[in-house]
């Protein structure tokens, strides 16, 4: 596992950016897993300017989100959906049929869980995985006791995930209590994951995820089973990392 500390969002949000945008130069029809959260909309703006800017072209890459809430359809200003829209898929040169978003309203969630695996493994499986880190320690919405065998599955939200995302709509009455989410077990399928942790509030989650014990209770953890992982942190996220912390 290798840990960068960035010395600010920007400077994070940039070294992601580079990161991505390397793989889609050396594979053009790379295989992306992308999460929503405050936290990666800084990679966004950044490969939204670097498309025009250093010709970065989305024209053959495949996206897969990693998550979607149960009963949000595509429109809702709270979806996945809607999210990748609004940050990147809009202002990129990628098609429709290329990117793939969990519905939060298949009628039979579980077959669809099932086919979105599927689509995951027709288009070869992903090149490069980007996370955020919840502050209960989850991944994509795998919530403390997930497993780290578990594929595409309908899940239900934690308490404190519930309380955290209820800034983002009216009141906590309005987020969803389940979610469509990928699977750690499907997450540490990705050749490559990034995870990107911002903010003084992730730096106890962070320290227990990449320095602590791996077990279930901290479903990042499973992220040290990973060969090919980079954790990108901003200072304040970092604070309470010790030995790992080496980049800078
Ligand atoms: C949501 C997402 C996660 C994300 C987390 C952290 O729960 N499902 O994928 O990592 O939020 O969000 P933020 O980056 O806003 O802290």
């Amino acid at each position: 596992m290798e840990v960068v500390i960035c010395p600010n969002h920007d400077d994070l949000s940039l070294r992601a950016a580079r990161i991505v945008a390397e793989l889609i130069r050396a594979k053009p029809d790379a295989v992306l897993g992308l999460p929503i959260g405050s936290t990666p909309i800084g990679l966004y703006r950044e490969l939204v300017r670097m498309h025009p800017q250093e010709g970065i072209s989305f024209a053959q890459v495949r996206v897969f989100n990693l998550i979607e809430y149960v009963g949000l359809g595509p429109e809702h200003p709270q979806s996945s959906h809607r999210f990748m829209h609004q940050y990147l898929f809009d202002h990129v040169d990628i098609r429709p049929d290329q990117v793939y978003v969990p519905s939060g309203l298949a009628m039979d969630l579980d077959a669809h869980c099932l086919y979105y695996e599927q689509q995951i493994a027709d288009c070869g499986g992903i090149d490069l995985l980007v996370l955020g880190i919840g502050t209960d320690g989850h991944i994509a919405f795998n919530e403390p006791g997930s497993s780290f065998n578990s594929r595409t599955r309908r899940v239900a939200l934690a308490r404190q995930t519930i309380d955290d995302n209820a800034r983002f709509f009216p009141s906590r009455q309005h987020v969803p209590m389940m979610a469509v989410s990928l699977g750690i077990g499907t997450i540490l399928d990705a050749r490559r994951i990034l995870l990107l942790a911002n903010g003084p509030n992730k730096a106890g989650i962070l320290a227990a995820a990449v320095e602590g014990m791996v077990n279930e209770m901290c479903p990042a953890s499973a992220l040290q089973l990973h060969d090919h992982i980079t954790v990108l942190a901003d200072e304040s996220a970092a604070s309470k990392l010790t030995a790992t912390a080496t980049g800078r």
